[in-house]
């Protein structure tokens, strides 16, 4: 029987592994510069958890969302989004007596979603959840780190900001948009018809073209909003000028889950087609609160890792490097025996380096230094054992350089 992995299911190879650990690494870089520290939470939780934080109405919920049971009869679920884990967690361990909290998680995600470019079925997201603080000084803040992090990396993309409102201003506008939607039903799409009553707002992210001019004149949430929520959208937009954070604001921006109030925000790029979001959040100021725990205001964002990594991709960012510093082609036994000795002190000093142990014909063997990624191959065999001399061999330009084997590790441990 032949097996394949699950569909929507990506590996990642190791040729393209280096793109993975750039973004990693840049995250962890950019995000500990702005205060955020890591934090891990179980890829599978309590489907309640979900239903709950996310919202039974919403499709990663209702449609989306691998649920099992487990022996005990417990539902669980593979987590579609790392929010309510990471609330859940906040919650759990009592991290709101500490004061403000910023915490940020790298981790697999899984929606039974159709499979297309760009949307998969176990994707990973970047994630910033930062809990305690409702001044919009803080939306701005994490909006300009997540522009700053896509901004180190070369990456374009437009910032898409709204106001969702509040429990003040929100339901008001919603009974309005159902009613006027439901006038419209005729004209609308069964999907939109469908979530006129279960979710409303949605409707208003349909991209069926006939469904566009009902959209179109359909009441702003923008034009309702209360003082409280319209202070605040300034406030953020102020911020986001100040710190020469480029945005639109997009009257017909929603999320695709429940819990968001007031600020909600998308990174969007053309390099992405149809499912064109590589980043999105907002906040959640209730949702700590729903999930068990006391009044505490959040928010964050999270961004597709596989969407970015196809971004650099479409803009021919090359994979870093990740190959070993040099491949020892091995001429003869004595060049063998040379090659595990250098080997061994190379690594003890920190330098990647490699051979290939079937010591076949020079040509394959150097054949086996590129396939590594190597940077520089050295033939080894008794007249170099001979001499305490070798010739660096530059994969890329095939140039030669003369080196003495006992200077190698501090050649290849320096700068460059
Ligand atoms: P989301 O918009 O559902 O928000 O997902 C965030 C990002 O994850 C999307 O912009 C997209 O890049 C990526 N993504 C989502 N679904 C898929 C998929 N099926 N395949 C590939 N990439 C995907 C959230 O999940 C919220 N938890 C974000 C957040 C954090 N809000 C507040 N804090």
């Amino acid at each position: 029987m032949k097996l394949s992995g699950v569909k929507g299911m990506n590996d990642v190879l190791p040729a393209e592994v280096g793109r993975w650990q750039e973004m990693e690494a840049l995250a962890r870089e950019v995000f500990a510069l702005y205060g955020y520290r890591e934090i891990r939470t179980p890829v599978v939780e309590p489907a309640a958890l979900f239903a709950r934080g996310v919202g039974e109405a919403t499709d990663i919920v209702n449609k989306e969302m691998y649920v099992f049971e487990d022996k005990g009869d417990d539902r669980l679920a593979l987590r579609p989004e790392g929010t309510a884990g990471t609330v859940r967690a906040f919650i759990e361990h009592g991290a709101y007596v500490d004061g403000p909290q910023k915490w940020f998680y790298l981790g697999a995600m899984f929606r039974r979603e159709r499979p297309q470019r760009g949307r998969y079925r176990q994707f990973h997201q970047i994630g910033c959840e930062a809990f305690g603080v409702a001044e919009p000084l803080l939306d701005a803040e994490q909006i300009a780190l997540l522009a700053d992090y896509l901004g180190r990396l070369g990456v374009r993309t437009t910032l898409k900001l709204n106001s969702v409102g509040d429990g003040e201003c929100r339901p008001a506008y919603l009974a309005d948009l159902r009613s006027y939607l439901d006038g419209h039903r005729a004209a609308l799409c069964a999907d939109c018809r469908d979530r006129i009553d279960r979710n409303p707002l949605r409707v208003l992210d349909c991209k069926v073209a006939s469904c566009q001019p009902v959209l179109e004149a359909a009441p702003r949430l923008l034009d309702r909003l209360c003082a409280g929520c319209r202070d605040h959208l300034a406030a953020v937009r102020a911020g986001l000028d100040a710190l020469g954070v480029e945005h639109r604001l997009e009257p017909r921006l929603v999320r695709g889950l429940d819990y968001y109030v007031r600020t909600a925000f998308e990174f969007t790029s053309d390099a992405l087609g149809a499912q064109a979001a590589v980043a999105g959040g907002g906040r959640y100021d209730r949702l700590v609160e729903t999930l068990g725990g006391p009044p505490t205001p959040g928010i964050g964002f999270a961004l597709g890792a596989e969407r970015l990594a196809l971004i650099l991709e479409a803009m021919g960012r090359p994979v870093p490097p990740r190959g070993p510093a040099v491949f020892f082609v091995l001429a003869d036994p004595a060049g063998a025996t040379e090659a595990l000795r250098l080997a061994g002190a190379l690594r003890r000093a920190g330098v990647a380096c490699d051979l290939d142990a079937r010591a076949g014909k020079l040509k394959t063997q150097f054949r086996q230094a590129e396939r590594a990624g190597a940077r520089f191959a050295l033939v080894l065999g008794a007249a170099e054992v001979a001499s305490g001399e070798g010739k660096l061999k530059d994969l890329a330009t095939r140039a030669e350089t003369p080196v003495r084997l006992d200077e190698l590790a501090a050649r290849l441990g320096g700068p460059g």
